[in-house]
């Protein structure tokens, strides 16, 4: 496996694999990887010839405040990981490589995509994702990119953004990973404390109970919200910062649960905010 720490050496390697017609996957992290980012590898090394991982903290999505400084970061630790699942080549850029002075220029979904769920708490986040992720395609120009369903609001505005610009890649959704106690694997699940974390079950208990209500029939959007939030509140650590039921297309709330629609919360555990989902479909 290689390590490259400029742009330019991606390209060499990328121009070397494709002149001798190897397909290229692209899987973007943040570092800190976790079994959720080494099953995106794993299923980019099912279905690509070679496997480019990105580990770079990405400045601009994070808003003033947010968790930039103490994101975790521990690049030794994943460089082994991605060897050992199957990885070719590391793209572990610094700032300044991937934000030259001076840089200027964003690419943003100008819809009220970015603006649902965690856009609200989050307004500059989706557009420093799409940002470096466009980069990201550029650099690498893969022919599939994966990205986890744990992240359904940025994978659902990439997927839009990739088609409003019309770039050839292929993005590749991947299912929540979770722990044994349904928690879904998270870098910032490191920031809870013991009592914390246990108390953390409650996002996926009531992933799993909307789960349930839907397949048991329930179409009204409020009436299922309403039981989620139900579940949430009975946990004293978790403070919801919002449960809703969204169209897949656009994010927003929906009423009548019909056709594809993501059910999606963030909750906070003390300072640390944490996302979880599921996306119901063929109703
Ligand atoms: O999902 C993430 O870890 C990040 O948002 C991504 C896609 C790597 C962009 O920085």
């Amino acid at each position: 496996m290689k390590i490259a720490e400029t742009i330019g050496e991606v390209r060499t390697q990328v121009a070397a694999w494709k002149r001798a017609g190897l397909t290229v996957g692209l899987v973007p992290t943040m570092g800190y990887l976790h079994e959720g980012h080494m099953s995106l590898v794993e299923e980019a090394a099912r279905r690509c010839d070679r496997v480019v991982a990105s580990v770079f903290v990405n400045p601009t999505q994070f808003g003033p405040g947010e968790d930039l400084a103490t994101y975790p970061r521990d690049f030794a630790r994943d460089r082994a990981l991605l060897e050992d699942h199957g990885c070719h080549l590391v793209f572990h850029p610094s700032v300044e490589e991937m934000y030259p002075a001076g840089a200027a220029t964003f690419v943003e979904v100008c819809s009220e995509m970015p603006k649902q769920l965690c856009g609200k708490t989050r307004p500059i986040h989706f557009r420093g994702v799409c940002t470096v992720v466009a980069k990201l395609f550029n650099i690498v120009t893969p022919d599939k990119a994966f990205f986890g369903w744990k992240d359904a609001q940025q994978l659902l505005i990439l997927r839009r953004m990739v088609r409003d610009l019309g770039y050839g890649v292929e993005l590749v959704g991947c299912p929540i990973v979770r722990e044994p106690d349904g928690l879904a694997k998270s870098s910032r699940n490191t920031y809870l404390t013991p009592q914390e974390r246990q108390a953390a079950r409650v996002l996926s208990q009531a992933v799993f109970l909307g789960q349930k209500l839907v397949a048991e029939g329930e179409r009204d959007g409020d009436r299922l919200v309403q039981a989620m939030k139900a579940c949430l509140l009975a946990q004293p650590l978790a403070r919801i910062d919002y449960v809703q039921a969204v169209d897949s297309e656009t994010l927003e709330p929906v009423h009548t649960l019909r056709g594809t629609v993501l059910v999606a919360l963030a909750v906070y555990l003390g300072k640390t905010r944490l996302i979880d989902n599921f996306i119901a479909e063929g109703l």
